[in-house]
């Protein structure tokens, strides 16, 4: 994607990302990810404290490869943007509405933001839709110059989506997802999902909530990486998933789940036994390809 997109886009710079399976070395993952968000800092400086509008990112990142940030990260990147007068932009697309357990990925987290993309979990993808929600502080800048945010798509604020959104919204309130997630589904896959983490082909298991993560490694004490170019093992892994009907992910080697908010607890276990197949049958496909 980025090949194709003519990067980098004029005017937006980019921090090293906290995660510390792949990049943290021999550091304990609280102070990586103090220096993580120390980055920001260094990078206001470079460019200029006045030059930059607003930081964005993911509280987890999902598509990334779910990197789940220490938990020192975000409450480090909200004193530098306070300090600095800098907008904080959470991107909950992915996190918002339950999936880590909370309402917002940023109240997992422990922070406040400015500004909120949102889109997928307003609708529970049933009907199209996205929306940015704003903080006093924005609202009252657009009001001030001018009474509001003069903006138009063909499709803003379609009524069909508008009401699916509503209704979804009131079945998460009314069924407590976010707090199903938090209190019992997400701790159960918590607890299984680690147990995935002992298989001699998994460097790392990590989960928040219902997203979760599993590092495919040759060599789980280091958490090395294949020697194979990135993909090839996460790839025999996938369709080994997709066989079987389970729909897990590969960012490269990481393996990646996100199940619906209202998965039970019987469907959890189906979901660990078939990943642990999967999980077998490519360690087999490694050895007998020779893949290093
Ligand atoms: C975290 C995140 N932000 C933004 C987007 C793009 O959202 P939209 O298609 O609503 O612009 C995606 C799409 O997958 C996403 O995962």
């Amino acid at each position: 994607m980025h090949a194709q997109g003519g990067l980098p886009i004029p005017d937006i710079t980019h921090i090293n990302q906290p995660y510390w399976y792949g990049e943290g070395g021999d550091m304990d993952p609280a102070e990586f990810g103090l220096m993580r968000a120390r980055e920001l800092e260094a990078e206001i400086d470079r460019l200029g404290e006045d030059n930059v509008a607003a930081f964005i990112g993911e509280p987890i990142q999902g598509a990334g490869g779910v990197v789940i940030p220490p938990k020192t990260y975000w409450p480090e990147i909200q004193r530098i943007c306070r300090e600095r007068n800098i907008l904080l932009i959470a991107d909950e697309v992915i996190c918002g509405f339950g999936r880590t357990g909370n309402w917002f990925g940023s109240q997992t987290f422990n922070f406040k933001p400015d500004l909120m993309p949102i889109a997928k979990g307003l609708s529970s993808g049933y009907l199209p839709i996205g929306a940015v929600v704003v903080s006093e502080k924005v609202a009252k800048g657009f009001i001030e110059h001018g009474g509001e945010f003069y903006h138009g798509f063909t499709y803003s604020a379609h009524p069909a989506a508008c009401a699916a959104a509503l209704a979804n919204l009131e079945i998460i309130e009314n069924e407590r997802l976010p707090e199903r997630v938090a209190n019992d589904t997400g701790l159960y896959l918590a607890e299984k999902w680690k147990m995935l983490g002992e298989h001699p082909l998994v460097g790392e298991a990590r989960i928040c909530g219902l997203v979760g993560a599993l590092e495919l490694s040759p060599d789980k004490a280091h958490r090395a990486s294949f020697e194979a170019e990135r993909g090839t093992v996460g790839t025999i892994c996938r369709d080994h998933c997709f066989e079987s009907g389970l729909v897990m992910r590969h960012v490269g080697d990481s393996m990646i789940i996100s199940p619906p908010l209202v998965i039970t607890r019987s469907e959890v276990d189906e979901l660990i036994e078939k990943a642990h197949r999967a999980l077998d049958m490519t360690a087999a496909d490694v050895t007998a390809q020779g893949i290093k």
